[in-house]
């Protein structure tokens, strides 16, 4: 007999819930409207998939899905707590303790090796040094970079460099990861690698992963697609992805 599937049977409580999120810029004399009205929820443990052109508005949705930027109008909540009332003091904690990031440019210091790129935030979150060191470890090794820990960033490939920041987001063990353009510096191959890594930590660590691009190659890795255009939702559909990172990583090792 199937399964049922678990997300449909029963029905988990959405780990992001966005309602009417308004959001617009000043630019001269002319008001744009980025964002009109949007409502959207994200299921917890799986990867969701934002698309959509250039300048839509994907970037401005997920900076206020993630406590980075106040809307106009309009609430959040983010793991059942409300983030449209919140100081931006109450924003960074919150983000400090539930959220991992990964950005295009991967935001690595120059001067830090690989490890200690990912123990900074656990420093940060007052984990002691010798776990701090266990943990970063433990993440480079979930995104096969065991061999490059003492390297600098200078000394890595793009598809590297932004596994050590897919580690880094990791090793906090956040409950929420946010992904903006996290492929689009890289060659296919490493970004079909990177897109993997986020569906598997999604899968295997429960982690709500809400990744926004405008690169349709990366739908099929995804779960769920929201399709986006000029600030609105206008599909949303599930994909039935079923692709095994550990046999891709093998697979790759070498040509990144
Ligand atoms: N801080 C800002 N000030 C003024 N305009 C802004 C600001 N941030 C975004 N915009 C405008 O809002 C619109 C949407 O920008 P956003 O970065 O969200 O798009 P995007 O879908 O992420 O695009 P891309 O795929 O190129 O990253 C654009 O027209 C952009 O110029
Ligand atoms: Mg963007």
């Amino acid at each position: 007999m199937d399964q049922p599937h678990p997300h449909r049977n029963p029905m988990p409580a959405p780990a992001l819930v966005a309602t009417d999120i308004s959001k617009s810029f000043i630019s001269g004399i002319v008001k744009i409207q980025v964002l009109n009205k949007l409502s959207l929820s994200v299921l917890p443990a799986e990867l969701t998939l934002i698309a959509g052109p250039s300048g839509c508005g994907k970037s401005t949705l997920l900076s206020i899905m993630s406590g980075l930027q106040y809307s106009d109008g309009g609430k959040v909540v983010a793991l059942g707590e409300d983030l449209t009332g919140a100081s931006m003091g109450e924003l960074e904690k919150f983000r400090l303790r539930h959220t991992g990031f990964v950005f295009q440019g991967f935001n690595l210091f120059t001067a830090l090796t690989a490890i200690e790129q990912v123990e900074l935030p656990l420093n940060y979150l007052g984990v002691g040094k010798h776990e701090a060191h266990e943990r970063a470890l433990e993440a480079l090794r979930e995104v096969d970079l065991s061999h490059r820990a003492n390297q600098f960033p200078a000394e890595l490939s793009g598809g590297e460099k932004q596994r050590v920041a897919i580690a880094r987001a990791l090793a906090k063990k956040p409950q929420l990861l946010f992904a903006d353009e996290p492929t689009s510096a890289l060659d296919a191959s490493s970004g079909s690698t990177v897109i993997n890594l986020l569906h598997k930590i999604a899968r295997e660590h429960r982690t709500t992963v809400l990744c926004v691009s405008h690169d349709p190659r990366l739908i099929q890795h995804a779960d769920r697609v929201l399709a986006m255009e000029d600030g609105e939702i206008r599909r949303d559909w599930r994909t039935e992805s079923d692709f095994d990172i550990n046999e891709h990583l093998h697979a790759t090792k070498g040509i990144h």
